[in-house]
């Protein structure tokens, strides 16, 4: 992969709501990754993302104060159902899933190298809903695959293939086709 440095309008990169792994790492430095989908871009550099405060992924969020986010597609696409087993922090996801990672620039949290788009955070602040936590990510850096760069900057998500969460839990996802103009 040959990827960009993107500066500015991260939120871009992901466009509305593909299948994200957020990558933390664990009070021992192994690294973590779980499946989310319910997240919102809100402005051209904040992310908000709702996850379950028990998850392994919240708890590092809150210790660490940083986190990346990384984009899945077709080819990858069992990493979404490994990435939600619930497995003991001696378990690495990402090994199981076959996907490796490569160092940040500006977090420790890696990102994952087989992703087309990465984005590192900084956690920012948070609103406790019940079971979850809204928690909002300042990004501060982000890397796009150069063959998915779309016309405007951003992720080309149909030429990337990423995938989108159709039902859930059933493993069921779709990528998108066919984009027309109105
Ligand atoms: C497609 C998909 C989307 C998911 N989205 C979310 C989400 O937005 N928030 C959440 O708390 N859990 C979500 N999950 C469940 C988490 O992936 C699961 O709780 C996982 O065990 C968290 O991993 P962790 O404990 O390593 O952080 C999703 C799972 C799948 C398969």
């Amino acid at each position: 992969m040959a990827k960009q440095i993107i500066t500015s309008g991260f939120t871009k990169l992901i466009r509305t709501k593909p299948v994200i792994l957020i990558v933390t790492l664990h009070p021992d430095g192994s690294v973590n990754a779980g499946t989310f989908g319910s997240y919102s871009d809100l402005s051209a550099d904040e992310i908000g993302i709702a996850i379950g405060k028990p998850s392994h992924t919240y708890q590092n969020i809150k210790r660490t104060g940083e986190f990346t986010i990384n984009v899945l597609t077709k080819n990858i696409a069992s990493a979404s159902v490994i990435c939600a087993e619930e497995v003991p922090p001696s378990i690495s996801e990402l090994d199981r899933a076959g996907l490796n990672v490569e160092p940040s620039n500006k977090v420790n949290a890696p990102i994952i190298k087989e992703c087309v788009t990465n984005i590192e955070c900084l956690f920012e602040k948070e609103m406790v809903i019940g079971y979850h936590s809204y928690v909002v990510g300042k990004c501060v850096a982000g890397y796009i695959e150069e063959s998915f760069i779309d016309k405007d900057g951003g992720l080309d998500v149909v030429k990337a293939e990423v995938i989108y969460s159709v039902r859930y839990p059933e493993p069921l996802y779709a990528v998108l086709s066919n984009p027309f103009k109105v």
